[in-house]
């Protein structure tokens, strides 16, 4: 038996001894070997979802370092409950996102506190992408604001500023970017916050015309594709839908027939009609699965991986199920966890 079955095998075994009092959950980006081992596979959002829903007493969550914590803040039950139930378990505990390290709790604080004075007749109102890390989430909730994901972004942002609220948004300037066009607003009215300058490097007056004030975080791998990506994917494939994950910068993004979340970008192939074809702009472990289904003619707009999604592998999960290794326990800090919650559950009440 090969050494991958073999593992498989284990796994398997490990995983029945459990029963229902044991999930293990697994984001779309991970590894067809990971994503055979797993309970459920999801987004970030619905995984947490799931998470919080679930009587298991161990969840064993397979993706980055964001997502396992959104899960953890939301299975929290006090600390009683927290440890008498629900623990979450991260194989790869160095899985981090560097798009959620572009932002700091620290930073977020001081921007506001910069903005708010510079805006003493607004609302600001901070809303921080999932793809954040627990003590960001935790300021956000705070000063009264949410979260959000590529998939609820549009909603969330139309609410604040429905109530005449400005938005300090974080860390994906291109997600805000991108809803902002979307939602009909002009260029001029989302002013990028430059972290590492004194003051985000902004005048006043920049500060006064903006509607969103975007932190200039992004996601390397999204991020790093280009117009001419889209002009040699549309040659090869002509017909084909583009869509593209709002990751992306708005020039690319604005070129594709349909920006996507990740859950959006799969619904969206699985209604159409037999025979279509797409362009699809995200992460590959994601792209190659979407080319199995039957009927449909799926092409990467350029194949792109995030190394990080790529560190859980079916030997780390093994290794948790045989020991249980404290390291790999996400452990949110207590303090941090009533302002986070708080951050989540107003997305999720909106
Ligand atoms: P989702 O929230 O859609 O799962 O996306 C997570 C992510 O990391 C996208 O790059
Ligand atoms: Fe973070 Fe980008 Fe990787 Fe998603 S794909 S986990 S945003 S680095």
């Amino acid at each position: 038996m090969s050494h991958a079955s073999e593992c498989l095998e284990k796994i398997a075994a490990q995983r029945a001894q459990w029963g229902d009092k044991l999930l293990i959950l697994g984001h779309h980006y991970q590894d067809a070997s990971v994503v055979a081992c797993c309970d459920a596979v999801g987004d970030s959002l619905e995984l947490s979802r799931i998470a919080a829903a679930s009587n298991a007493d161990r969840i064993i969550f397979c993706g980055v370092r964001f997502m396992a914590e959104t899960a953890e803040i939301l299975c929290y039950d006090g600390a009683e409950g927290r440890q008498r139930r629900r623990s979450v378990w991260q194989p790869a505990p160095n899985a981090g996102c560097p798009m959620a390290d572009m932002a700091t709790g620290e930073g977020l604080e001081a921007a506001w506190q910069t903005l708010q004075k510079a805006l003493p007749e607004d609302v600001l109102t901070p809303v921080v992408y999932v793809n954040s890390n627990a003590e960001v989430k935790a300021v956000c909730g705070k000063h009264g604001g949410a979260a959000c994901t590529s998939g609820n972004g549009h909603h969330v942002v139309k609410h604040f500023l429905a109530l005449g609220h400005r938005i300090l948004f974080a860390p994906d300037q291109h997600l805000c970017t991108n809803i902002m066009r979307e939602l009909g607003y002009p260029p001029e009215a989302v002013a990028l916050w430059h972290r590492d300058i004194p003051g985000g490097g902004l005048s006043e007056e920049q500060i006064r015309s903006a509607r969103l004030i975007a932190w200039d975080g992004c996601c390397p791998i999204h991020a790093s594709y280009t117009t001419s990506d889209v002009t040699i994917a549309r040659k090869a494939h002509p017909g084909a839908e583009l869509l593209i994950h709002p990751e992306a910068p708005s020039a690319v993004a604005s070129l594709a027939d349909k920006t996507g979340s990740t859950k959006g970008i799969i619904e969206a192939i699985h209604r159409a009609e037999p025979g279509s074809s797409f362009i699809v702009g995200t992460e590959d472990h994601l792209v190659e699965r979407l080319k199995q289904l039957p009927g449909k003619e799926i092409h990467a707009l350029r194949p792109i991986l995030c190394e990080d999604m790529g560190l859980t592998t079916p030997e780390q999960i093994l290794h948790v199920l045989e020991t249980w290794d404290e390291a790999c326990r996400v452990r949110v800090p207590e303090e941090l966890i009533p302002d986070a919650r708080a951050c989540v559950e107003r997305m999720l009440a909106l």
